[in-house]
């Protein structure tokens, strides 16, 4: 973020305290010590940097301030840092964060809000369009799926969840169970942001210890640059492409076999839009992967193969002379896949 902007900020919507009992950090201390990181190494100004959070909590917002402090101690190169802690509730406090933010950047502050809840009934949808509204805005919204999967079915929950999806369609996801219902669930949220002003949302699951979905990090931004770098975050977490966190897997120590994308799922998708199409310039096909697949990396780990088997070409031109899949290259995908075309 800080490569492209200005001034930055950070801001944890559901802070927790500055440090656990096993002595592992919350979310706002690990952030700091990431910035720390690139202060360091000369790509951060600490000056252009906002920290801010938000504890309902007052032990947990106390133990956050404490920890605070005792870091700069330690690395003082961070002091500089605009530092914005409140204590109370997210719905209470977030307008002073974003007022804070227009006074120092006048609306240009690239952001990104981490809302990260116990439950549902702490996050309304109306705050949501809110964050979501400025152009530099990101999200990363935890939807505890465990949660909402039973609280569906609880009448004293209708108000709750209303609240949080913004209306009350949520209710169809009722008639639906097991994996449906969560492959919907995750569409229907989707809509919601986009709904609330995200142009592009990327989903990472969490599973738990039994390896059942415990919650799914949504991402939302405007941004395609973002859409990237978060990718690129989601696949090294991941290097399977199906974004998906398991504990359990994870308990049983590395794996002998890195789990390999299935670029074959990639090749019928790009198949599925592009088939019969002629001279797609290689950003529309980019965008394509970023935006609507799962997938990041395309040229030769699908379309190369693809040109192999006779599925499109490199279109050559008097600018793109050569049939090497560059940037500049334009790709003419075939109707009818694997018959290699005859010139007259
Ligand atoms: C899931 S924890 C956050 C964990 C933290 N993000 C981390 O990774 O270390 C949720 C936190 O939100 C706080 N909380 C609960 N309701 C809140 C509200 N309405 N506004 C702000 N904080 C709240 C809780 O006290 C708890 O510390």
């Amino acid at each position: 973020m800080a490569r492209w902007n200005p001034r930055i900020a950070f801001v944890d919507c559901f802070a927790g305290p500055g440090e656990y009992a096993g002595r592992e950090f919350g979310s706002p201390i690990l952030v700091l010590d990431i910035a720390r990181k690139f202060v360091d190494r000369g790509l951060l100004s600490p000056t252009a940097f906002t920290l801010a959070a938000i504890e309902f909590k007052k032990r947990s917002f106390e133990n956050l301030i404490d920890r605070y402090n005792s870091y700069l101690q330690i690395h003082p190169q961070m002091s500089g840092i605009d530092n914005y802690f409140r204590h109370g509730t997210y719905e209470e406090m977030i307008g002073h964060v974003q007022r804070h933010l227009n006074e120092l950047g006048g609306g240009k502050v690239a952001s990104f809000y981490f809302i990260d809840p116990f439950g549902v009934s702490q996050t309304p949808y109306s705050l949501l369009s809110n964050l979501l509204a400025p152009d530099k805005a990101e999200v990363l919204f935890n939807l505890m799926y465990e949660e909402v999967n039973r609280f569906m079915e609880a009448p004293e929950f209708e108000a709750p969840l209303d609240t949080m999806f913004g209306e009350s369609h949520w209710r169809a996801l009722r008639e639906l169970s097991g994996a449906e219902r969560k492959s919907q669930t995750v569409q229907y949220f989707k809509s919601r942001l986009i709904n609330a002003g995200a142009k592009h949302i990327v989903v990472f699951e969490m599973r738990n210890d039994h390896n059942a979905t415990d919650y799914f990090l949504f991402f939302a931004t405007k941004s395609m640059r973002g859409l990237e770098v978060m990718k690129e975050a989601m696949w090294q977490v991941d290097p399977s492409g199906a974004f998906t966190f398991s504990d359990y897997t994870h308990s049983l120590g590395p794996m002998l076999i890195t789990p390999q994308p299935n670029y074959a799922h990639l090749q019928d998708q790009l198949l599925h839009r592009f088939r019969g199409h002629r001279s797609v310039p290689m950003k529309e096909i980019r965008d394509f992967v970023l935006a609507e697949t799962s997938f990041l990396r395309f040229r030769n780990e699908a379309l190369k193969p693809m040109i192999a088997r006779g599925d499109c070409y490199v279109e050559r031109t008097s600018q793109h002379p050569s049939a090497r899949l560059d940037a500049d290259a334009e790709i003419t995908f075939l109707s009818k896949p694997g018959t290699s075309i005859t010139l007259f």
